[in-house]
């Protein structure tokens, strides 16, 4: 049987990972600031994480959501610890798109309607629901397709307004990144959020965070939405939450109430995807990760900021997004193949980093060290051409 070939592939087989360094088969050590697309989050192989689970599969790796699984609440406690929202509701899923899925769904049980507002670049997954709120009609297939979605431009508060004033009443939910990964680093304005909170209990809709990419700390707190200073009903979040092990979840706000069987998952919360989710969070505690994020994310904002052909250097911690001018665009390529940093990308021309939380200092020194040479090399030879 071959592989469905829907992933354009770099030649690169990694066997290794260790903190920031991934290795190929071939012996190769590669920087790793996209962390596998946001997904790392302390750091690859961490010793702890590696044990808790394999204490956890040698107990008991999968049992159903029909009996008691006191790990969930041991996880939802210390996630209410960690995020500072100790009176929200957990609920566990696998993926991104089912975090995102279950909550538009959630949202429109709790108030009982159908219309979704989503914004331009947004994107919330592959599934359902999930892909009718993401703005690329060529990931959404016809069985997706909804007239109950309805996009409006990133951080655009008159349009907001205007179209509460409209159709109000008819809002279920309003679903926003607080920094859009996939559409190139775009941070919601604090007054934007702001705005969106108020207009959302105003009305009666529910004010989602989708934090799958943002979230988890990356930005230095624990949402990047709380940079707002406001609540949002439901917070998703998947990425950062299991350092590669399939996790994802929501948090509900506690006026949102519970019913049996409105929402459901075979594996979702199972034992080892807690004990996985409860290294990571203990080690952010640990580790003072957030922090570290923070510092280590301005001092790359800042330095990027000094290159003059790097244009509009933008992004909150270690979430970071620029645009890389026309004679520089193979600029990524050549941090991949000649110095060995992966970096993410979001088209046309954006560089994305996510690296784990806890890359060093001295990295994020080499890396500025590495791209400045780079652009210099670039220069050269386009002017000698
Ligand atoms: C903001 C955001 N939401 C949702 C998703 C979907 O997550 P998953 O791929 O785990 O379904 C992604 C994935 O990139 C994302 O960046």
């Amino acid at each position: 049987m071959k592989l469905f070939d829907v992933y354009p592939l770099n030649d690169i087989t990694i066997v290794k990972a260790k903190g920031s360094y991934v290795w190929d088969d071939k012996g190769e050590q590669y920087l790793d600031l996209y962390g596998g697309h946001a997904v790392i989050s302390i750091g690859h192989s961490h010793p702890h994480y590696v044990q808790r689970i394999t204490d956890q599969l040698n107990k008991v790796g999968f049992y159903s959501n029909s009996v008691k699984i006191p790990l969930q609440e041991e996880l939802a406690a210390k996630l209410g610890k960690v995020s500072g929202k100790e009176d929200y509701q957990l609920f566990l899923c696998n993926s991104g798109a089912e975090a995102n899925e279950n909550a538009l769904k959630l949202a429109s049980f709790a108030n009982g309607r159908k219309k979704i507002i989503a914004f331009k670049k947004s994107f919330h997954g592959r599934t359902s629901l999930a892909v009718a709120a993401t703005d690329n009609p060529s990931i959404v297939a016809p069985v997706n397709q909804t007239s109950n979605v309805i996009f409006l431009p990133f951080n655009d508060e008159a349009s907001l307004e205007a179209c509460f004033k409209a159709q109000g009443k008819e809002i279920s939910s309003v679903i926003i990144e607080g920094i859009q990964g996939v559409g190139g680093i775009n941070v919601a304005s604090e007054s934007f959020l702001q705005k969106i909170r108020t207009l959302c209990t105003e009305y009666g809709a529910v004010y989602i965070a989708d934090s799958v990419q943002c979230g988890y700390g990356r930005t230095g707190k624990f949402f990047s939405h709380d940079f707002a200073g406001v609540n949002a009903d439901i917070y998703t979040m998947a990425k950062g939450m299991g350092n590669g092990f399939p996790v994802a979840g929501i948090i509900i706000a506690p006026h949102i109430q519970s019913k049996h069987s409105m929402l459901g998952t075979t594996f979702g919360g199972n034992h080892l995807a807690c004990a996985a989710a409860l290294a990571v969070l203990e080690i952010i505690e640990q580790d003072q990760l957030m922090k570290n994020a923070a510092g280590v994310g301005q001092y790359l904002i800042d330095e990027l900021k000094k290159i003059p052909s790097l244009e509009s250097v933008r992004g909150r911690g270690l979430m970071i997004g620029f645009d890389v001018p026309p004679e520089l665009k193979d600029l990524r390529k050549n941090l991949l193949w000649k110095h060995k940093i992966f970096t993410g990308e979001a088209k046309p021309n954006v560089i994305r980093l996510l690296p784990s939380l806890a890359l060093k200092q001295r990295d994020a020194e080499d890396f500025v060290d590495t791209i400045k040479e780079e652009i210099e090399t670039m220069m050269l030879q386009e002017a000698k051409a």
